[in-house]
């Protein structure tokens, strides 16, 4: 109905009791709603403020408006209720007007709305060295809708990956490397030693330390030194001193100062695990269809930053791809991690404890946000209030926004508090964009969320390939035609297997916990993922056998008043409807507005095509009636099928 309010103010501005309450178009779209049940009709028109300026009641300013009511074009009664008055609509003509619409919008309910304003969005952000969980699938797949979302409206997106690649836990890996496989640092301690005889000139490809050693390993390794840490105490001590000649090295890079070998070593360590685990995420990177540019990029083995690009990168390269900059970056870019400690420490702000640098934002009670840690590392917090003032400075962003789990509210709560703190007023534009968890059904029939201690480790990528190789049986039995182009199969099998996981997670409100259920998410028919792609094929055939059946492709010529069913009419709302739930969906950072959308619109057709049984949709014997229909089809295909491309879910022409 969003859509058709400018063509109904139009038609009863020139109403003689609109004019005479001096009701222009302008006036009278705002005043027009939805009637909160279908039988009341297709709009409502409110007359609280016209009846205020003319100086009578409401309810006689309704029974006024309705009694000099003349059929329009688009709007074919009036009958006031109350201080309402009651609309109904041509159907023909809003049937018409909407199809017109879809079929001239390159992208349905896309707006300029945002137009000059920037969402800083942080999202996907794993943990180097460690194999990706499934809360990443969720904060990946949430970010990567939100980000087309906002695009859709308007919007400048900087995407950025908040890597984790930095913190006291890579102390204790680069420890445990040394003690469980000393051959590394070996290796890391003759290409160290190779650049400072050379004075400090990089060789051009250092080789890895760490050789062809996987993201699992590593991570076992570190598993392994916690593990002996807790019988041996000095261990810790250990990772931490590893961990202090990593960040002085960086420190001391990126002021140009002296560096020692052992912090050569440690930054060639660390700087591998980055680069095997980067290599391992772009996998399931490009599964989703995401990429991921280097925001500063690594020349050879000097660092090239991109400082200032924020303001003079073109606004595709943002659309086109979201950027890493990892934790790491604050610490080794111009001491950004230095400077808000020490702002935080003129200010007053910052508080000793304990031997620590604190601020205490919620009461001395409540843990404090730790700037440094006693044996002076910087900390998660530390590295997000340097990462918030170098966005802010970098994007001056509208909205900053983080998507990451609800089980960081208390970590977010507190960054924004801080900002706020040392002055930064824009905290305000901050938000967590919090979701729940992913449960998983354990052997009694209970849903727990996966969970490391448990061994109920579940690995991302298992996750997918498992969903992959589920359609790639179902196609080799269901469909030996496309089965036998091994090619395309794959391509499908990959969009419909990845896309089923990706509409699990998205149908339901963010903040939900979400059942990972095989049975559920894999299922052709219901409210999924491939059920959705499933309708985009069918009316992709619909179209098809038109095409064939009467040797015609001029379907957007066809007359929508053939389209007299309840359910053709039905449908048309919905669509009609479709800009502004993605308006919300875009506002409220929650794409589950638009699968719900597309859910409502394909069962819809579902219904409609039911109906249609023993007419049918291309039906020989009347040309007329479908090419309407097959009209109508396509404007439901081209409304899903940018809904489900704005979910990031891959579109497929046939299954
Ligand atoms: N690396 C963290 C994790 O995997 C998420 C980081 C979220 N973003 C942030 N700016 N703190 O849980």
């Amino acid at each position: 109905m969003e859509i058709l309010k400018d063509k109904i103010a139009e038609e009863l501005a020139k109403l003689p009791g609109f004019v005479e309450a001096k009701l222009d178009p302008a006036a009278i779209r705002p005043l027009l709603g939805r009637p909160p049940k279908r039988e009341m009709g297709d709009a409502v028109f409110a007359c609280f403020i016209p009846a205020k300026n003319a100086g009578i009641k409401p309810n006689d300013m309704a029974v006024k408006l309705a009694a000099g009511f003349a059929r329009g074009a688009m709007v074919e009664s009036a009958a006031a209720a109350g201080p309402y008055l009651n609309l109904k609509l041509n159907r023909a003509a809003a049937i018409a007007a909407t199809l017109a619409m879809v079929e001239m919008q390159p992208n349905f309910g896309d707006s300029e709305d945002g137009k000059g304003k920037t969402l800083v969005l942080d999202f996907s952000s794993p943990n180097i060295a460690k194999p990706l969980a499934v809360h990443h699938l969720r904060t990946t797949m949430i970010g990567n809708a939100i980000k087309k979302i906002r695009e859709s409206q308007g919007w400048r997106v900087v995407g950025i990956n908040h890597l984790g690649d930095w913190g006291t836990g890579f102390g204790k890996l680069i420890a445990g490397l040394k003690k469980f496989k000393p051959e590394i640092e070996e290796s890391a301690r003759k290409i160290a030693d190779a650049h400072l005889k050379a004075h400090g000139m990089y060789a051009q490809k250092e080789p890895s330390p760490l050789g062809a050693m996987k993201v699992g390993e590593l991570n076992e390794v570190y598993k392994r030194f916690n593990e002996e840490m807790k019988a041996d105490p000095a261990l810790e001590d250990a990772g931490r001193k590893e961990f202090a000649v990593l960040e002085e090295h960086i420190v001391a890079l990126d002021k140009k100062g002296r560096t020692t070998i052992d912090g050569e070593i440690n930054f060639r360590i660390w700087r591998a695990a980055r680069e095997l685990s980067l290599a391992e995420f772009q996998r399931f990177y490009a599964l989703l269809h995401l990429k991921f540019e280097r925001w500063f990029v690594e020349d050879r083995d000097r660092r090239v930053f991109w400082e200032g690009q924020g303001r003079l990168k073109p606004d595709e390269a943002f659309r086109d791809h979201a950027f890493y900059v990892g934790e790491s970056f604050y610490v080794g870019r111009n001491d950004l991690c230095g400077k808000v400690i020490q702002d935080a420490k003129t200010s007053g702000v910052a508080k000793e404890s304990e031997g620590a640098l604190v601020i205490f934002t919620h009461g001395e009670k409540k843990p404090p946000v730790m700037l440094l840690k006693s044996d002076g590392a910087t900390a998660y917090h530390t590295r997000d209030l340097a990462s918030a003032l170098y966005r802010q400075r970098e994007f001056n962003g509208t909205e900053l926004a983080y998507v990451v789990g609800g089980e960081q509210k208390l970590h977010f709560d507190q960054l924004f508090k801080a900002l706020k703190m040392l002055g930064h007023e824009w905290a305000d534009r901050c938000s967590h964009v919090d979701f729940g968890l992913l449960l998983f059904k354990q052997q009694d029939g209970t849903w727990a969320k996966a969970s490391t201690r448990a061994g109920r480790v579940v690995i991302l990528e298992d996750l997918l390939d498992e969903a992959v190789n589920a359609v790639r049986e179902v196609i080799k039995e269901k469909n030996a035609d496309l089965a036998a182009d091994k090619d395309a199969a794959e391509q499908v099998a990959r969009a419909v297997g990845v896309g089923a996981v990706v509409f699990n997670d998205l149908k339901n409100g963010r903040r939900n916990d979400i059942k990972f259920d095989w049975d559920d998410i894999l299922n052709f028919s219901g409210e999924t993922g491939p059920y959705m792609l499933m309708q985009y094929v069918r009316m992709g055939s619909v179209t098809e056998k038109y095409r064939e059946t009467f040797k015609d492709q001029s379907w957007e010529s066809g007359d929508a008043a053939k389209l007299t069913l309840d359910a053709e009419w039905g449908i048309a709302q919905l669509i009609a409807d479709f800009p502004a739930a993605l308006a919300r969906a875009s506002k409220e950072y929650e794409p589950s507005i638009i699968a719900k959308a597309l859910i409502d619109l394909a069962a819809a057709t579902s219904s409609w095509w039911t109906a249609t049984r023993d007419t049918r949709i291309v039906n020989e014997a009347d040309a007329e009636q479908s090419r309407a229909r097959v009209r109508l089809v396509n404007a439901i295909r081209k409304v899903l099928g940018r809904g489900l491309t704005l979910l990031g879910i891959q579109l497929v022409e046939k299954m």
